[in-house]
């Protein structure tokens, strides 16, 4: 308690900085949110001039409440940057600058369940004496359940806001200009927060972000394109109702799972694709087991013997080589047929996995976006 009370004063009196950590965003959602960033400095400047840096440790707690941390990384004068933790979706950079920002980043990128939790930042320094001292801050990240209604009501929320805006700017141009770039600054998060409404909506959001000066007749076209997001939405939102049929074909329960299909209208794009899973719970598949494998190739001759290609989670994207289920970030349980994945078409970069008809439903690598949606299908797995 003393120690808290001590360190408040001398923090007011400028003898001791506490470090600091951002964490960008506060909230991620499986699945959609596309990276997390975590950021924990302190400046030299702020330091006092007899102390000095000598490492920082970033420690999660995947419990909010119950403080159980564990350091997943750090940097020190000495050793520079190590990783500690066994994630692999995780890149960090860090140095000890002694006049200077000494800082520790962090990012995740497609982050997981386990990437949420509490978040200190410790900075560790030497004082005149010699003697070790410790400082810390903390974070937070929280988990949001993506539901299409929670999707609807931000937009929902922004319909009305627009309507408050259109009244208020009648009387006032300043309050019209600040409403818009604020509105305008709301659409982006929510754009950047589900890759779906990107995905979706790219024309009127494209519209959205390419406002760039600001007077009536923007205001204009910022309704117009909300407006026909709101339209999109709503007509979306009796799809996503049916679209279990509407867009795929689900299979029998197979262990504690049951796989949907796509039918042959739905295109793939990883995000995309990962969205709708997302939507319906899931995931693109990742196959564990032979017997999974079976499974899923008979599922597939019943109900996708019209496609070339069936897509999984599996991909190699940004980490040439090294094959990761998209969900999980686990390593990739080897099906491929002989000789796969050989990365072999000279146009594009193949870094999805797919079942390949020519290879008896064998796994093949194939570029993640193919043109012909008639001839390309994808598989979620969604646990029950
Ligand atoms: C990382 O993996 C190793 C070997 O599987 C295990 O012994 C260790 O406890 C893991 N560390 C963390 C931080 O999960
Ligand atoms: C960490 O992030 C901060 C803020 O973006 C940046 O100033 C700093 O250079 C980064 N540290 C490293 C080691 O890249
Ligand atoms: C933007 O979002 C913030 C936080 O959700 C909210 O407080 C604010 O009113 C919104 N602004 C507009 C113009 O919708
Ligand atoms: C949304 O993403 C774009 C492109 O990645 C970025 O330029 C923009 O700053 C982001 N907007 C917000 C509000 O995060
Ligand atoms: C979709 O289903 C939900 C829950 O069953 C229901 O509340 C909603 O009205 C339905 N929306 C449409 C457009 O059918
Ligand atoms: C997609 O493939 C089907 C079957 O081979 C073919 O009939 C159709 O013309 C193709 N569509 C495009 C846009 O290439």
């Amino acid at each position: 308690m003393w120690s808290v009370v001590l360190i408040f004063m001398a923090k007011i009196l400028f003898i001791v900085a506490l470090p600091t950590i951002h964490v960008v965003p506060n909230a991620i959602t499986i699945g959609i949110t596309e990276a997390l960033h975590l950021e924990c400095f302190i400046k030299s400047e702020d330091l006092s001039p007899t102390d000095s840096v000598i490492s920082i440790g970033v420690l999660h707690s995947d419990n909010m409440n119950a403080h159980v941390f564990t350091t997943i990384a750090s940097v020190s004068s000495f050793n520079g940057v190590r990783i500690i933790t066994n994630s692999t979706n995780v890149h960090v950079v860090g140095s000890i600058v002694r006049n200077g920002l000494s800082s520790l980043n962090i990012t995740w990128t497609s982050p997981l369940r386990e990437n949420a939790g509490l978040y200190k930042c410790e900075v560790n320094e030497i004082n005149e004496l010699g003697k070790p001292i410790t400082y810390d801050d903390t974070g937070s990240v929280a988990v949001n359940e993506l539901t299409i209604d929670a999707v609807f009501s931000e937009i929902i929320k922004l319909k009305n806001r627009l309507e408050q805006i259109n009244l208020n700017c009648v009387t006032s141009h300043e309050i019209e200009i600040t409403e818009i770039n604020r509105l305008k600054q709301n659409i982006s998060v929510l754009v950047n927060q589900t890759s779906l409404l990107k995905d979706i909506c790219e024309t009127e959001l494209v519209h959205v972000q390419d406002l760039e000066s600001q007077n009536k007749l923007q205001l204009t076209s910022v309704e117009n394109s909300v407006q026909s997001l709101t339209l999109k939405q709503d007509e979306m939102h009796g799809k996503w109702n049916a679209s279990k049929n509407e867009y795929f074909i689900s299979s029998e329960r197979f262990s504690d799972k049951v796989y949907l299909l796509s039918r042959e209208s739905v295109f793939f794009y990883p995000t995309f694709a990962q969205s709708l899973c997302a939507l319906h719970g899931g995931y693109l598949v990742e196959v564990n087991t032979q017997a999974e494998f079976d499974f899923l190739k008979q599922f597939i001759r019943t109900y996708g013997s019209h496609f070339e290609h069936v897509y999984t989670g599996g991909t190699d994207e940004n980490h040439e080589g090294v094959w990761l289920y998209r969900h999980s970030q686990t390593p990739v349980v080897p099906f491929w047929a002989p000789g796969e994945p050989n990365n072999d078409n000279k146009n594009f970069d193949e870094n999805c996995e797919e079942f390949h008809k020519d290879l008896q439903w064998s796994m093949n690598d194939l570029q993640c976006s193919f043109p012909n949606s008639t001839v390309s299908g994808f598989i979620c797995e969604v646990p029950v």
